[in-house]
């Protein structure tokens, strides 16, 4: 009797010696279980294309609004989406400068605008011309999840989103955020452009979205008085793993046209013998995956 009490009070000291309150159970970080958000597909869109650069000024959205012109002649309905909140370039390059402003269903969504036959939402719409967009992270992906979610397209073949340049917040959104059926990347030959591309290339990869290949613009200069071609950044040393689609030259009226809001690929043979082809390859590349 004496012996099992002092071994069951033993065991009782080694539990607790000092006699304390026992101590709560250390609190627990909730975890996400449900992995990145699901990408969801756009209502009212057929496919979803993206226009990307890795650098800045290499005429992204140029390609982008005369592709999209290009596509509509192929007798496709088409709509495009600036998602460049800080830089918007669709409201000049589409004379849309002093449009009013979008207004919204009675559901709330925006409604986009429409000129040369294209629907169109950007940025530009929403703020006044002058006006700079500051804005960390969070709200640019907020107002991606809108532009992208939020308007009320009418039924399109095909939606082109020109992107800001690189792999920042935007582009990252739309990849986590949209299903993606494929990108078009943009480049100037110079090296310091080309280097750019191998990286938004990788990123895009790691998002999912397919790379339907590059599209070289200013890729050479035909002088008016020789008629010969001139690479004048040099030969252009290209991506491997990325397929070149088109070759688009400078030509002053790509510019000039651009500025004064009528996309040349309307009007302009030596723009649409290049823009013609590269909208056929990629609805058929489009529709091949
Ligand atoms: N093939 C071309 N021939 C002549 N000018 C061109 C050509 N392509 C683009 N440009 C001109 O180059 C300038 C930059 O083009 P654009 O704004 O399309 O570039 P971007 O890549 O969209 O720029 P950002 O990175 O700022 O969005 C514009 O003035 C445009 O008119
Ligand atoms: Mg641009």
């Amino acid at each position: 009797m004496w012996r099992r009490c002092i071994h069951s009070s033993r065991g009782a000291l080694h539990e607790n010696p000092l006699g304390l309150p026992s101590r709560p159970p250390p609190p627990t970080i909730p975890r996400r279980t449900t992995g990145p958000p699901e990408k969801r597909a756009i209502a009212n869109v057929g496919k979803l294309l993206a226009v990307a650069s890795g650098k800045g000024g290499v005429g992204k959205s140029t390609v982008a609004v005369n592709l999209a012109c290009a596509l509509a002649r192929q007798k496709l309905s088409v709509g495009i989406l600036d998602l460049d909140v800080f830089g918007p370039s669709l409201p000049t390059l589409l004379g849309l400068r002093d449009a009013p402003e979008p207004v919204l269903t009675p559901q709330g969504a925006l409604v986009p605008l429409a000129n040369h036959g294209l629907a169109c939402m950007s940025m530009g719409f929403l703020v006044p011309g002058s006006a700079p967009v500051v804005w960390r992270g969070l709200m640019v992906q907020k107002a991606v999840q809108q532009l992208l979610f939020d308007v009320a397209w009418p039924r399109l073949d095909v939606l082109l989103v020109d992107l800001p340049p690189g792999t920042g917040d935007v582009a990252l959104s739309l990849g986590q955020l949209a299903k993606v059926d494929g990108a078009v990347v943009v480049s100037t030959p110079q090296d310091v452009a080309l280097l750019d591309v191998q990286k938004g290339v990788s990123a895009f990869r790691k998002l999912s979205i397919p790379i339907l290949g590059l599209v070289l613009n200013m890729a050479h200069f035909t002088c008016p008085s020789c008629a010969t071609p001139h690479r004048i950044f040099g030969p252009p040393h290209l991506p491997e793993d990325v397929d070149l689609l088109a070759e688009l030259p400078v030509l002053p009226r790509v510019s000039v046209d651009g500025d004064a809001g009528v996309p040349p690929a309307l009007t302009d043979p030596a723009v649409q013998i290049v823009m013609d082809p590269l909208a056929r390859e990629v609805w058929r590349l489009l529709n091949e995956r």
